[in-house]
């Protein structure tokens, strides 16, 4: 069974985000065990002198590590991620890097009509970043729009064309993960860029 992450991509209580990811655990439990991984309890990235990262934030990356691929499903604040999101994903690149090559599918909710397009974009951005680098399944987007009245009482997702494009995305990312198990050959090298790379000296 493939093992996967799904981080939610916010720490506000109440995240449509959340319910799409809950939603898709349980959908595709018969494909892959996706592991609910919450950002809410992380503390703010300050650039600590030492390059140690709090325990809580290594428990996450060893999560990822120890995953095949992510999915993160992120809303949008003013065009872009959540600032827990980036403040995440700054610690996930503090002298770790477990994202390096990690196939990562990215899904998002919003309440209105553009289902959080502008945020995947930046996200896409951010996750290519020196010290992240992970592979993110090209020419997808999973745009829930109208979040807020898309899941039914029991978190269903109420629209049948909305579920069979999940169904076919994440059909997709699992053949993306096992197609990225082939291009591993700099997987090594690549860890090794991530670790050498230094902003000072760039
Ligand atoms: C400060 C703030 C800015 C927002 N900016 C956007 C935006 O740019 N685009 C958008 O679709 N929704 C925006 N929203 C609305 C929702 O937060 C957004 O639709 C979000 O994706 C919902 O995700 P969630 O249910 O997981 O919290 C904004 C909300 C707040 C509080």
């Amino acid at each position: 069974m493939v093992r996967l992450i799904g981080l939610v991509g916010t720490n506000s209580d109440q995240s449509t985000n959340r319910q799409l990811l809950k939603f898709m655990k349980k959908h595709f439990v018969s494909q892959a065990e996706i592991e609910i991984v919450e950002i809410k309890d992380l503390p703010i990235f300050n650039k600590p002198e030492e390059i140690k990262v709090p325990e809580s934030v290594q428990t996450i990356a060893d999560k990822i590590e120890a995953a095949e691929g992510v999915i993160i499903s992120t809303p949008e604040y003013d065009h872009a991620v959540p600032a827990s999101l980036i403040n995440t994903l700054n610690w996930l690149s503090y002298g770790i890097y477990p994202f390096v090559d990690k196939p990562v599918m990215i899904t998002g909710a919003s309440y209105g009509t553009l289902g959080s397009s502008r945020a995947q974009m930046h996200l896409r951005q951010i996750l290519d970043a020196p010290e992240l680098k992970a592979r993110i399944m090209p020419s997808s987007e999973f745009l829930l729009s109208h979040s807020l009245q898309a899941f039914d009482e029991d978190n269903q997702l109420k629209d049948s064309e909305q579920i069979q494009q999940l169904e076919g995305l994440f059909k997709d990312f699992l053949i993306f993960i096992d197609i990225m198990k082939h291009l591993n050959h700099a997987h090594e090298s690549n860890k090794k860029v991530a670790e050498n790379f230094s902003w000072e000296e760039a």
